[in-house]
């Protein structure tokens, strides 16, 4: 896109941005302004539209049953969102499509304005800036938490940088800011194996933090923890909020109250609701299919 072409398109949304009313409803992603005019520069996500992430009727059948059907979600820069639904109502393989695991077979895919997701490869869509936990902790048990740190920085290089991999002193800071953050710190030189299972979990958290990722995937990262891993766990999301776009798919609903803006609830592979929590809390659909009477 020309700079001419993009100054007219921000134009555009800033006159849409003047006119549109800013209560929380009026916009699928809770009528955040887009953040019209920004400049774009190499390397960066154009969110000239406002929207880090963008589907669109996105559908996907495994033998003729369709797990995502005609899914429409957009997230803005810097949102923490909050992802709730049955088993089965297709979150994870909602993921699995945003990280190019899976193909959908129709519907649209954006990672700001301009990258199409679709034509991506899994590898590249890491390497674009969005990392994904697994429900599962997936950290190298034999290796301690620097190791496992470290290494998280190696691999984002490419096999063959990281064979000649030795940590600079900006990326030492980082490293040593980022087990304070996950509250690591006192165990540094710890095996991964031996840490509990929320600390491992913060450990594969810390890990793709390393790799500065712009929007992050997360699948259930409280299942399993105790109360006060939880609670720890729900006060880091707060710290990555604006840093990072978050999207959390979880079950926990006083974890999901800590820490939600907006909460979409997925159905039957599509949108079913979204709002506030105690929005979605009241709304008598999702009652009827997620939370019981
Ligand atoms: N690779 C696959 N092959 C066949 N069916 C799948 C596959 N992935 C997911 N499904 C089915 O799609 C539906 C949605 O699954 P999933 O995305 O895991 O739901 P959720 O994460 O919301 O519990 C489920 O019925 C599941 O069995
Ligand atoms: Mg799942």
């Amino acid at each position: 896109m020309t700079p001419d072409l993009l100054e007219a398109g921000g134009r555009r949304a800033e006159r849409r941005g003047a006119a549109a009313p800013t209560g929380l409803n009026n916009t699928a992603s809770g009528g955040r302004n887009a953040s019209a005019g920004r400049l774009v520069t190499p390397g960066a996500v154009d969110m000239t539209h406002g929207r880090i992430l963008y589907l669109e009727n996105v559908s996907v059948s495994f033998d003729g049953f369709k797990a995502i059907n005609q899914l429409s979600l957009d997230i803005a820069p810097g949102e923490l969102r909050c992802i709730i639904g049955p088993n089965g109502a297709g979150k994870t393989t909602m993921m699995d499509i945003i990280t190019g695991k899976t193909r959908p077979d129709a519907g649209t895919v954006f990672f700001g304005s301009t990258i199409d997701l679709l034509a991506h490869k899994e590898a590249e869509i890491a390497q674009l800036g969005i990392g994904r936990k697994f429900q599962k902790p997936t950290v190298f048990e034999q290796l301690t938490v620097f190791e496992n740190l470290e290494l998280a920085l190696k691999t984002h290089k490419g096999v063959r940088a990281s064979m000649f991999f030795r940590l600079d002193s900006l990326q030492s800071d980082r490293l040593a800011e980022m087990l304070v953050t996950i509250q690591l710190a006192g165990s540094v030189n710890r095996l991964a194996g031996n840490l509990s299972h929320g600390q491992k979990q913060w450990l594969e958290i810390g890990m793709l933090l390393m790799q500065d990722p712009k929007l992050l995937l997360l699948d259930e990262p409280v299942a399993g923890m105790t109360d006060e891993e939880t609670a720890r766990t729900a006060e880091l999301f707060l710290t990555l909020k604006g840093k990072h776009s978050l999207m959390v798919v979880e079950h926990d609903m006083g974890f999901i109250r800590t820490i939600s803006e907006i909460v979409t609830v997925l159905c039957d592979g599509s949108v079913l609701a979204q709002g506030t929590l105690d929005q979605v809390q009241a709304d008598e659909r999702v009652i009827e299919v997620y939370l019981g009477r």
